[in-house]
């Protein structure tokens, strides 16, 4: 992507899409996730069915650009559902995953024969009546928790003892309740897990799906019919955060994936997968002009228009989302020079709003861009509304090896009459 955005943003500087009164814009290289989700269909056989993970970038425009591509679309709320439906995706391509869905969305999912993944017992209760009343056609499952515990980050590990996601499969009495469960109900034809997002290594992913699919082959071969068709997997490809390399792939992924689980590879299951960040964060990035800069302390400051309203994990958690940031001058070409250790800080009024700290970098001054890599996942399509900041412009940015970059708006910088709508 570094060499992209050296071509995107000189290009979008002059056509006005950055400037003193858009000092903050986000850019997806829509060719970059097009060959990014090519290189996905590569590395799994035909009978992987992967939906993106909307929550990683839930704009319409960015569902539209996965839809194109033949990815199914994974949701976690009634809002990201209407998103994907905007983006037209048919509700057959569509997986429902949401810990507390209503009894209004379980009717909405299966009167439209979108697939779901059941939470916990409870919710299983309400839909026994539910799947009747619809005659509905989804592809139904539990999201089972195989608890083989956390990744390098607690709070995105969604496989520890006590996780609130799925039904915890070694707890006791659970195995034995979901048998019966699948036993009695013929409409239970998947199962699902997901380990978790960002931190999670590969052999941690591989030894819960491995716990879930020995449960599917149990509960088939209790029953005596393949009644479990369909295994979604998950995401959770973690990113690369520290250079521009892609790794771990797609096909390392399905490389060990084949073989420690090797029924997956059979054709005897349908899988599907969910990924989100692997599609999104490395085909996007966010460049925010830098207004002032001063020293405090004997510390070099930058003050920019980015800050916790658009990389919140990072202003959070700075130590788990530490993202690679670049400097470049008013038109947009790369800083060069002697590096001086600086602090980057965002406009939000409190300490800890950093997008870097002791950064060594060349001399940021005033009019300069500085470029936070990597952040077309969980960034910038999820606006914090903190101090009552305006979510920024996103563009699509296509044609980088043509004659002219192209840019499409997939959302205007929000009005201040917006923003306070959506603020209240
Ligand atoms: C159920 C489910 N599936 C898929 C994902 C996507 O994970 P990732 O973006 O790490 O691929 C998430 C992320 O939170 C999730 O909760």
């Amino acid at each position: 992507m570094s060499s992209n955005i050296q071509q995107i943003l000189p290009a979008a500087i002059k056509a006005g899409y950055l400037n003193k009164e858009q000092a903050l814009a986000a850019f997806v290289d829509t060719g970059g996730v097009t060959q990014t989700i090519s290189a996905l269909h590569e590395a799994f056989p035909d009978h992987f069915e992967h939906t993106f993970a909307a929550k990683a970038n839930t704009m319409v425009r960015a569902l539209n650009l996965v839809k194109e591509t033949g990815m199914g679309c994974e949701v976690a709320s009634h809002g990201e559902l209407e998103q994907a439906l905007r983006a037209g995706f048919e509700p057959e391509k569509i997986v429902y995953d949401e810990p507390a869905k209503t009894k209004d969305i379980l009717h909405k999912v299966l009167s439209n024969g979108i697939a779901l993944n059941i939470d916990n017992f409870q919710e299983f209760e309400r839909l026994e009546s539910l799947v009747r009343e619809t005659a509905s056609q989804s592809r139904i499952g539990f999201r089972i928790n195989p608890q083989i515990g956390a990744g390098s980050i607690t709070a995105m590990s969604t496989a520890t003892m006590s996780s609130k996601f799925g039904v915890a499969l070694d707890d006791e009495g659970n195995r034995t309740a979901l048998l019966d469960c699948y036993k009695a109900n013929r409409w239970l034809r998947s199962i699902h897990t997901h380990i978790g997002s960002q931190g999670c290594s590969l052999d941690l992913m591989i030894a819960g799906i491995r716990k879930v699919v020995d449960l599917a082959e149990e509960i088939n071969s209790a029953i005596g019919i393949q009644q479990i068709e369909v295994i979604d997997i998950g995401g959770g490809l973690p990113v690369n955060f520290d250079c521009d390399e892609v790794k771990p792939t797609f096909g390392d992924y399905a490389g060990e994936l084949k073989r420690h689980v090797p029924e997956l590879f059979s054709g005897k299951y349908t899988v599907k997968t969910e990924f989100g960040r692997s599609i999104f964060a490395k085909n996007g990035f966010i460049a925010t002009r830098i207004e002032y800069t001063k020293n405090s302390g004997g510390r070099q400051i930058a003050l920019s228009h980015a800050g916790v309203q658009i990389a919140a994990r990072t202003v959070f958690m700075p130590d788990h989302w530490k993202i690679r940031l670049s400097v470049f001058d008013s038109a947009g070409q790369a800083k060069t020079g002697k590096e001086v250790l600086q602090d980057i800080a965002g406009p939000c009024c409190f300490a800890g709003d950093m997008i870097g700290t002791a950064r060594n970098l060349p001399l940021i001054e005033p009019g300069d861009y500085v470029v936070l890599h990597d952040t077309g996942a969980y960034y910038f399509s999820n606006p914090y509304y903190y101090n009552s900041l305006p979510a920024p412009a996103v563009y699509g940015v296509d044609n980088l090896n043509g004659a002219a970059v192209n840019f499409t708006v997939w959302r205007q910088q929000q009005t201040l009459d917006q923003t306070l709508a959506v603020v209240g």
